[in-house]
């Protein structure tokens, strides 16, 4: 990683947590344990792929910083919400996440699912009390974005897809069809969202959709590689689950090497799509290059 590259990632992601821990409740407002599990669950943790997609892609558009890190940290809460209800045991059944117990495990069931609701709520609260554009529809536009993408035509319809695949041998387009709603719709609202909050004309946004859906599916195809091949300490999740839970993935229908060409022709397609935008898109062709290269 570019040291230029590596400083912005590391000054945004601490500038972000301090964001993210104002937003979220206090830990001694009542009900404490609820907003203790939230915290425990969006903090000091995760890679936060989908603010850093944001911020470059609010930068690219000149957009205040203000407004770019709300929309941010609504999309992290619904993908930090979307982890805490993947590991439960009705869902993926797991024990660890971002190198620290589960939230159900840490806490309980009950408390997870609430800890799931209460995030996704307060994405959308965010959303509708802070000003995002200056345009009243455009910021419409942008809550409802983030709903699809987190709805049945987009998350949970993955998830829901991903449940119903278990013992089954997906056709590719079926497995594409499902990876791009379970981890992809929500890496393409953070692209757009960020873009959204400044501006943009209509055939960048097209580019920067169509980024945005290449680097989303290529996110989870990396992600299905490294379950079979990284170790649960570099990943702080348990390594080999979708084996173990007999889930179709792009290392079970391509073979591991199939899966990685996959990845690499996804990475050079996103990158195609940004040409025309010259240096105003470094920060998005560093972040592919991440995406596609990381090791957890
Ligand atoms: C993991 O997402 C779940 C998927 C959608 C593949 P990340 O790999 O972005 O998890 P964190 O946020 O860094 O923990
Ligand atoms: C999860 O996919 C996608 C979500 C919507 C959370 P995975 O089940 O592969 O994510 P990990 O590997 O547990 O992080
Ligand atoms: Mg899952
Ligand atoms: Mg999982
Ligand atoms: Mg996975």
């Amino acid at each position: 990683m570019a040291a230029n590259f590596q400083s912005w990632v590391s000054a945004r992601q601490s500038d972000f947590e301090e964001v993210l821990r104002g937003i979220l409740p206090r830990p001694e407002a009542a009900p404490q344990r609820l907003h203790d599990a939230m915290r425990y669950s969006v903090l000091d943790g995760g890679k936060r792929v989908r603010p850093l997609l944001a911020f470059a892609t609010g930068e690219l558009a000149g957009a205040d910083v203000a407004r770019v890190n709300i929309a941010a940290a609504a999309v992290e809460l619904i993908h930090a919400y979307s982890l805490v209800h993947d590991d439960m045991p009705c869902m993926d059944d797991d024990v660890l996440r971002r190198g620290k117990p589960t939230c159900h495990v840490q806490y309980d069931e009950a408390t997870a699912l609430l800890v799931g609701d209460a995030l996704q709520t307060l994405a959308f609260q965010l959303l509708a009390e802070h000003r995002l554009s200056d345009d009243a529809r455009r910021q419409l536009e942008m809550i409802k974005l983030l709903a699809v993408a987190s709805g049945s035509r987009g998350m949970a319809g993955g998830q829901a897809i991903d449940l119903d695949s278990v013992g089954k041998k997906l056709t590719l387009p079926e497995l594409e069809f499902m990876h791009i709603h379970k981890t992809g719709a929500l890496i393409r609202a953070a692209v757009l969202l960020g873009a959204y909050c400044g501006s943009v004309s209509a055939s960048q946004l097209d580019k920067l959709d169509h980024f945005g859906k290449l680097i989303g599916l290529a996110f989870q195809v990396v992600d299905d590689v490294l379950d079979c091949e990284a170790d649960s300490s570099t990943l702080g999740k348990t390594a080999g689950k979708d084996a173990e839970n007999d889930k179709p993935t792009y290392v079970s229908l391509l073979g591991i090497h199939g899966a990685r060409d996959m990845a690499k022709s996804l990475h050079r397609e996103a990158l195609d799509t940004l040409a025309e935008f010259g240096n105003s898109a470094q920060r998005l062709r560093e972040l592919a290059d991440f995406i596609v290269l990381r090791k957890f």
